[in-house]
C-alpha cells in the first residue's frame, strides 16, 4: 500500500519534473556564439591555468593513465556512475565547437552546450559565483591545451536517476545560479577568501551538509558532511571541535594548506588529495585571504552544549592500550605526544575525538602519507592495518585513543568497523 503511494507520488514528482524540464530548456536561450578563432593570450592561459588549480578541475577530469583533461573518469555516486567529460578543444569529442558564452554558461549554470542539464557532480552549484573573468581565463587555458579525441562516456544511472527531469526537480530544490556579492561590512581580503573558499574551490562540496537527495543546502554551508560512497567524513569547519579553524593562527592555516601539515594536524585521505593537486600551489595572498574568511566563520550550536559520553568497559580499553603499546607507540608516542615533524599527536586531535568515527577506521584500515608538497618534500606515512589487525581489534585500539590522555570520546564497535571495511573499495 505504502509502496503503491510513493509510486504514485514519484510518478507524479516526475511528471512535474518533465514540466518543469520543458520550461528550463526551452526557457534556456540559445548561445549561437562560435568558437573563438584566434589563440589565447599568453597571460590569460598562465591566469586560467592557476584558477584551474585552485578550482582541482584536472583531478576529476583526468582518467588515470590517459590524457591530462581528457575526461572520462569514473565518478561513483549512490545514483550510479557518472563520467567526467573531454575539456580539450577537440571539435568532435571536447570544446572545440564552445564558445566563451557557452563555458560560462556551464560553470554559471551547470548547462552543457546545447542547453543539457549536467549533474551536479560537476560542483557547478559553487562554481555558480565564479566571475566572467575568471571563467573566461579559465576557457583560454582549457583551449590552450592539446586536444584530444575521446568521446564521452555515457552515464550509468538508474531510474530515474538518469533523466533530465529528474535532473530539473533536483535543480528546482537545490540549486540557483547566483553571482558573488561582496560583503561591505568586511575587508576586500576576506571577501576574496570567502569568493574562493565558498565558489571557484568549492570546500563545501565535501564540506557542506547533504541530505539523502545529495542536495547541498547552499553553497555557503560548511557544517560538515559523510563523502558520498568515500567512507571519508569532511568535518565542519565552523565548528572548532571538528576542523573549524577559529582560533588558530592565519599564519597555521596557510601551513595547513600549502603543505599537508601544522603543529595541530597532518591532513588525510581526500583532504590530502585537495592539498597535493590544487591547495599547495595557491598564491600566499590568496591563502591567506581563505584563512581570513575560515576563521571567521561563526561557530555551529553543537560546541555549546556539552555531550554526554559513554565509558567503555575497561576490557575494551585493555585490549586497546595492549595493541597500541605493541603497534602505534613507537611513531605516536606512550602518551600520544608524537614526534613534531614527523608523527601526529594522537593525544588532544580533534581527528581523534570526531563524533563520526570514518577517518580513524580508515587511516587504521589503510594507512596514508600526507601529500609531499614543497613545504614539507618527503613525509613520513603510515603503515596500513587491515591484514594485521582483526576489526575487533581495530575497534579496540581506536576505543583506547578515543579515552586516553584526556580524549574523551565514545567508543567504537566492532561492527562499525566491519561495515565500513567491507564497504569501502580500493
Ligand atoms: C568533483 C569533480 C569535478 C570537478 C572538481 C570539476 N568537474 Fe567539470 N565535470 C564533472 C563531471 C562529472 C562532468 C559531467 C557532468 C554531466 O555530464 O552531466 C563535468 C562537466 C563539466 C563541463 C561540461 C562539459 C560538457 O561537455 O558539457 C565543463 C565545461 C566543466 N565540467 C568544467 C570544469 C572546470 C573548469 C572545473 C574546475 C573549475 C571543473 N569542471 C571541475 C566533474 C568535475
Ligand atoms: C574532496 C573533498 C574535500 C574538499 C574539496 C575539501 N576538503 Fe577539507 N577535508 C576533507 C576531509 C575528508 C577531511 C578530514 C580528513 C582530515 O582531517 O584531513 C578534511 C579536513 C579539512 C580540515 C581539517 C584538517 C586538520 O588536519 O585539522 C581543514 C581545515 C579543511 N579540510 C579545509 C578545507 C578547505 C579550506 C577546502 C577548500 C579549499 C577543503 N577543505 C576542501 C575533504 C575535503
Ligand atoms: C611508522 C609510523 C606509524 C605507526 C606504526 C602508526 N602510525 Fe599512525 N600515523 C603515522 C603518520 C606518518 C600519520 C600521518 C598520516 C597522514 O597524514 O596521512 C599517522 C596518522 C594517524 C592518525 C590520524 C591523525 C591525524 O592528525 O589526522 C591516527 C588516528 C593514527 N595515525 C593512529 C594510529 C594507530 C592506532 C596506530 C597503531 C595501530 C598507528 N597510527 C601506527 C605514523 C604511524
Amino acid at each position: 500500500m505504502i509502496r503503491r503511494v510513493l509510486l504514485i507520488v514519484l510518478a507524479l514528482l516526475l511528471a512535474l519534473g518533465g514540466l518543469v524540464w520543458m520550461f528550463n530548456f526551452w526557457g534556456a536561450p540559445r548561445i549561437r556564439d562560435s568558437a573563438p578563432r584566434t589563440p589565447p593570450s599568453r597571460e590569460q592561459v598562465a591566469r586560467g591555468a592557476y584558477l584551474a588549480r585552485v578550482g582541482d578541475c584536472m583531478l576529476c577530469h583526468t582518467e588515470r593513465g590517459s590524457a591530462p583533461y581528457a575526461g572520462g573518469r569514473a565518478i561513483d555516486t549512490p545514483f550510479g556512475t557518472v563520467y567526467s567529460s573531454n575539456l580539450t578543444p577537440d571539435a568532435e569529442t571536447g570544446l572545440g565547437a564552445w564558445s566563451a558564452a557557452h563555458f560560462r554558461r556551464a560553470l554559471r549554470e551547470g548547462r552543457s552546450r546545447d542547453g543539457r542539464l549536467l549533474y551536479p557532480v560537476f560542483p557547478y552549484t559553487h562554481t555558480t559565483l565564479v566571475t566572467d573573468a575568471d571563467a573566461d581565463a579559465l576557457f583560454d587555458f582549457v583551449r590552450s591545451l592539446p586536444p584530444v579525441n575521446k568521446p564521452n562516456r555515457e552515464h550509468r544511472l538508474r531510474w530515474p536517476y538518469n533523466t533530465q527531469a529528474a535532473l530539473a526537480v533536483w535543480r528546482t530544490l537545490y540549486f540557483r545560479p547566483e553571482k558573488y556579492v561582496a560583503d561591505a561590512a568586511q575587508t576586500p581580503e576576506w571577501n576574496r577568501g570567502a569568493y574562493l573558499v565558498r565558489g571557484l574551490a568549492h570546500c563545501g562540496a565535501c564540506h557542506g551538509a547533504r541530505n539523502a537527495l545529495g542536495g547541498v543546502r547552499q553553497a555557503m554551508d560548511l557544517s560538515g558532511g559523510l563523502i558520498p560512497m568515500q567512507n571519508w567524513y569532511a568535518p565542519s569547519l565552523a565548528s572548532p571541535s571538528e576542523a573549524g579553524v577559529a582560533d588558530w593562527s592565519v599564519q597555521e592555516i596557510v601551513q595547513l594548506l600549502a603543505t599537508g601539515t601544522s603543529p595541530r594536524s597532518a591532513v588525510l585521505g581526500p583532504m590530502a588529495e585537495v592539498v597535493l593537486n590544487s591547495t599547495q600551489y595557491i598564491e600566499a595572498d590568496d591563502l591567506r585571504a581563505m584563512a581570513v574568511y575560515l576563521k571567521s566563520l561563526p561557530p555551529t550550536a553543537s560546541d555549546t552544549d556539552p555531550r554526554e559520553v559513554p565509558v567503555a568497559p575497561a576490557s575494551l580499553l585493555d585490549r586497546g592500550g595492549k595493541l597500541y603499546g605493541d603497534h602505534c607507540a613507537n611513531c605516536h608516542g606512550d602518551r600520544g605526544q608524537g614526534v613534531p615533524g614527523a608523527y601526529p599527536a594522537l593525544a588532544g586531535n580533534r581527528a581523534v575525538t570526531l563524533p563520526s568515527t570514518e577517518n580513524l577506521v580508515q587511516v587504521v584500515l589503510h594507512g596514508g602519507f600526507p601529500p609531499a608538497t614543497r613545504g614539507n618534500p618527503r613525509p613520513y606515512g603510515m603503515p596500513p592495518f587491515a591484514t594485521a589487525l582483526s576489526d575487533a581489534e581495530v575497534a579496540a585500539v581506536i576505543t583506547y585513543l578515543r579515552a586516553s590522555w584526556n580524549n574523551k570520546a565514545a567508543p567504537v564497535n566492532e561492527l562499525t568497523v566491519g561495515r565500513q571495511r567491507s564497504s569501502t573499495r580500493e
